[in-house]
């Protein structure tokens, strides 16, 4: 370890990640209904495109799209290298003249028969022009609630089967949110399994493919000093803050039917609480991970009456440092009570969280971006150095892990401040991926998508985990759909676009002695 100033440096032991095996994809076919859309042009194409430029993905591979809008494959061609040039600093030309020729478009509806004949005619002949053995992935990349559907209509072109076997294997990445309440998702997990095996379907959190939150389960687990006091006994708190700077952009389609609890909190929020939380897994294979993970969901206190008024703060942005409010955001209804921001306070009851608050909070068109989850540690009992400290309470030792953007571990601990007196300060000893390991880390997407590939399952949620998740959800989704305008209008908190929401999510924290971290 070398010390510069404030910061501690840790040296990585090249030896260490030199013997890391990089992973590649396996030969295949990806096929993307709903290409035409924001995530394939976004994320789906260029996260391809790093894999296949970074040798990751063999050559037989191809990826075709499929969309209403009107293109052929030149068109979708040109669509895709624009992504991949705007999404990529650094472009390989010949890499990306090999991929974009590997790309092909069918234009057609689902319930277009000739058009999906078409799909499963060409899907047949890329398959043995790029020689990819009939293994075929599906990314749907349309909105949630087509996705029973096109699964339908795809399985009844003869696109997907049912199947165990998985040489060759037939694979269904889906986007979240799945569903949008306990119902919806229900009737979609059966819908699926009518058309696909349960192996066959891959339920995509993006959060999890993220290398910072793939860290914390190694940090927690493959390191001796931090589980012991990993509980009730040492933990004050835990919060987790999700804050995005952008307002709803063009999905107010989308966000109009979804809003931030369903968009966020059911997936995104409650994987990282779950990661946080959960036990030490048998081993690390999907099942043992994915059985942890459910077994923390069930342990979280259900929301009751009272605790959804005393404990949920639902906001949504007003107009303010030049920027519209939710409001006045083109597609979204001038009176619309969808809330664009969620604070909440939950108990975990199990042995190991008896009593600790997890706050979590998320929201648009905040400050700035800043995904977090800070582990606040009980203060010292002891008063050894009060009169050192002039009578002021130590500020307590403080874990935070920083998803994004700053990607990395930040410990804070009391230090004594070089000089005669006896002097004591917080200091932070930091560890930062980019400071580290510099480069490009993997994005989530190729994470999620060559572990569909390689068939590993662990990032992928279940049928349970989905299905427990918007159960947890339900009581505060039916409170609110309960109420009418003008109650929502109430209770929804207006906060100022790049503000770090309202003032009521303050005071939830604030009423129970606590502050939210890093708010600048
Ligand atoms: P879009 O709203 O851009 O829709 C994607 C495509 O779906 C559209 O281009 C459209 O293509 C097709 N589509 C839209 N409505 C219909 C319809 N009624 N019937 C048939 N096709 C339709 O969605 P995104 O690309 O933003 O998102 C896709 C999925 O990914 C969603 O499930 C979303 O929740 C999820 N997601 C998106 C993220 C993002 O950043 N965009 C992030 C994380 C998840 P066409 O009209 O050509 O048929
Ligand atoms: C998606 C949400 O799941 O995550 C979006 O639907 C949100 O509303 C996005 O903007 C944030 O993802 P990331 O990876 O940019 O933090």
């Amino acid at each position: 370890m070398e010390s510069k100033g404030d910061k501690v440096q840790v040296h990585v032991n090249p030896q260490g990640h030199a013997s890391c095996e990089i992973q590649k994809g396996v030969r295949c076919g990806v096929i993307i209904p709903g290409a035409s859309g924001d995530l394939t042009f976004r994320k789906l194409i260029p996260s391809l495109y790093n894999l296949y430029a970074a040798g990751r993905l063999p050559e037989e591979f191809f990826v075709l799209g499929y969309a209403r809008t009107k293109m052929d494959d030149n068109a979708f061609r040109i669509m895709a290298e624009d992504s991949v040039r705007k999404s990529e600093k650094a472009v390989i030309e010949t890499r990306l003249k090999d991929f974009i020729q590997r790309c092909f478009y069918v234009p057609g509806g689902y319930e277009d028969k000739a058009a999906l004949l078409n799909l499963k005619k060409r899907a047949n002949e890329l398959a043995a022009k790029f020689n990819t053995g009939g293994n075929l992935i599906v990314h749907m990349a349309t909105p949630p609630d087509l996705f029973g559907k096109i699964t339908k209509c795809l399985s009844e072109a003869g696109l997907l089967m049912k199947t165990a076997d998985e040489n060759p294997f037939i694979r269904v990445m889906y986007e979240k949110p799945f569903g949008r309440d306990i119902q919806s998702a229900k009737a979609l997990n059966s819908e699926l399994l009518n058309y696909l095996s349960e192996n066959q379907i891959y339920r995509i959190d993006h959060y999890l493919g993220k290398e910072t939150v793939q860290n914390i389960l190694v940090f927690r687990f493959a390191n001796m000093i931090f589980e012991p006091v990993w509980n009730s006994e040492y933990v004050d708190h835990i919060q987790i803050t999700f804050a995005e700077d952008i307002g709803v952009e063009h999905r107010a389609g989308y966000y109009e039917k979804y809003g931030a609890l369903r968009d966020v909190f059911q997936n995104h929020m409650l994987q990282l609480a779950a990661l946080i939380g959960m036990e030490h897994p048998a081993g690390f294979d999907a099942d043992s991970v994915r059985g942890e993970k459910i077994k923390f969901l069930k342990s979280i206190a259900p929301f009751d009456e009272g605790g959804i008024k005393d404990n949920v703060v639902m906001g949504q942005y007003a107009a303010g440092n030049n920027m519209t409010g939710y409001r006045q955001e083109q597609g979204v209804s001038p009176d619309s009570c969808v809330e664009t921001f969620f604070a909440l306070k939950m108990f975990v009851d199990n042995k190991r969280w008896q009593g600790v608050p997890f706050y979590i909070r998320a929201g648009k068109r905040l400050k700035r971006k800043a995904s977090h989850i800070a582990v606040v540690f009980k203060k010292i009992p002891t008063c050894m150095f009060c009169k050192e400290h002039q009578g002021n309470t130590m500020s307590p030792n403080i874990l935070i892990f920083g998803i994004q953007p700053e990607q990395g571990v930040n410990l804070t601990f009391q230090a004594k401040i070089p000089g005669s007196k006896m002097c004591l300060a917080p200091l932070e000893m930091k560890f930062n991926y980019n400071d580290l390991f510099g480069g490009r880390t993997s994005d989530d997407y190729e994470t999620l998508i060559l572990d569909c590939m390689r068939g590993d399952r662990i990032l992928f949620w279940t049928k349970e985990g989905v299905e427990l998740s918007w159960q947890l959800l339900q009581p505060v989704l039916q409170k609110w759909e309960a109420c009418g305008m003008g109650e929502k209008q109430s209770l929804i908190k207006m906060y100022q676009a790049g503000a770090w929401g309202p003032k009521e999510a303050d005071m939830l924290i604030e009423k129970d002695g606590r502050k939210w971290i890093i708010k600048e």
